[in-house]
């Protein structure tokens, strides 16, 4: 129901999780470009680009508000923010810059203390991502994640990561079947974020998660035990050899996943998806907007890979996950952008 208090205090509290941003930001911005290797001078951003910025962000979270209005989930969802883990890991952040620098001033890209173990991953994922103490495989990774994503999308991360609830929805209404014999699987769930949306929006659904990292599974675990409802069932998998049978899942997600792959792996794991869906289901996949339909914010694509350890992003930006999606049989593929997002939604096909 329409609630100017309510609309209020979510723009206010979006606000102020962006100024957790925007402070940190300009601080550690400066001192990154000073400190990160460059091939030039770069530029800032320019006040038009920052206005458009400003909109299209304004925007998403609009989308953000009208989505809960209309019950695709609960008010209550968007004020959902692990704020007791951001307070606390805020001056453990600050404390790791010193090494994150180091590292990224001398080009250690694969940086990763003897007790880490990495022989059991795939090479593409034993990289420290954003130059990130520990990679994907550590505890103290694990607990910093959410603050730094929170930092890197001035607090929009969670209004673009329910972006997909819509789609999902829709795609499993389709399938006219009780809530509670729906599977929906979250493929590279982190540290949980969107399964906690995907608790909000289908209470009664079985949710189902898997993620490379142990450390980030485990902190999962721990945050999505602090709801109510029954806890997802999370596996550790590689997304290109998903543990489950065919036809398994009636909808499958994956968010922030596919520019932190190469080529050949992005398309195993849309076949993957492919794979363990039933025909009929819905994949909703979201990741970072492309130069191929975003240019105007082209800039801020090649500012992030080259500042941040972002190996596979380069080519992510020019990559087309339609043709993907359309090679592993998916189709119906529609494409959406939400400020630093974009959406795929594809179906399986009836036979
Ligand atoms: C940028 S994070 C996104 C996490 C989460 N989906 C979110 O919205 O915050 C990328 C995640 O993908 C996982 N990942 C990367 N490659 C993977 C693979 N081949 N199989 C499974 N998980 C993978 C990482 O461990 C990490 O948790």
């Amino acid at each position: 129901m329409a609630d100017p208090i309510t609309k209020f205090a979510y723009q206010t509290f979006q606000q102020s999780k962006s100024l957790l941003g925007l402070t940190h930001k300009n601080l550690s911005t400066q001192l990154m470009r000073l400190l990160a290797p460059t091939n030039g001078e770069r530029e800032g951003i320019s006040p038009a680009l920052m206005s458009q910025l400003q909109a299209s962000m304004q925007v998403l979270l609009d989308e953000d508000y009208a989505d809960a209005e209309a019950g695709v989930y609960p008010l209550s969802q968007l004020f959902d923010t692990p704020w007791q883990d951001i307070v606390q890991q805020y001056p453990r952040l600050w404390l790791d810059m010193p090494s994150t620098w180091q590292r990224a001033r001398e080009k250690r890209y694969q940086d990763f203390d003897e007790t880490v173990e990495t022989d059991r991953y795939p090479s593409y994922y034993v990289q420290n991502f954003h130059h990130q103490t520990g990679g994907y495989l550590t505890e103290e990774s694990a607990e910093l994640y959410d603050l730094q994503v929170e930092i890197l999308f001035n607090g929009t991360a969670d209004p673009m990561r329910r972006r997909i609830l819509r789609p999902l929805k829709q795609g499993l209404q389709a399938l006219a079947r009780p809530e509670k014999d729906l599977r929906v699987l979250d493929v590279a769930c982190g540290t949980g974020r969107t399964l906690r949306h995907l608790r909000s929006a289908l209470p009664s659904a079985n949710l189902y998660g898997t993620d490379l990292s142990p450390a980030y599974l485990r902190k999962a675990n721990q945050l999505l035990s602090e709801r109510p409802g029954e806890l997802p069932q999370l596996l550790q998998a590689n997304a290109e050899e998903l543990p489950y049978q065919d036809g398994f899942f009636q909808g499958v997600t994956s968010v922030f996943l596919f520019h932190e792959l190469p080529p050949q792996a992005r398309q195993n794991v849309i076949n993957e998806c492919f794979r363990v869906l039933e025909a009929g289901g819905t994949v909703v996949l979201n990741d970072s907007i492309q130069a191929i339909d975003s240019p105007e914010f082209r800039p801020l694509m090649d500012g992030f890979y080259q500042m941040f350890h972002e190996p596979y992003y380069r080519h992510y930006m020019e990559d087309d996950l339609c043709d993907r999606l359309g090679q592993a049989g998916f189709v119906d593929i529609q494409t959406s952008n939400h400020f630093m997002s974009k959406i795929w939604v594809a179906r399986k096909p009836i036979a």
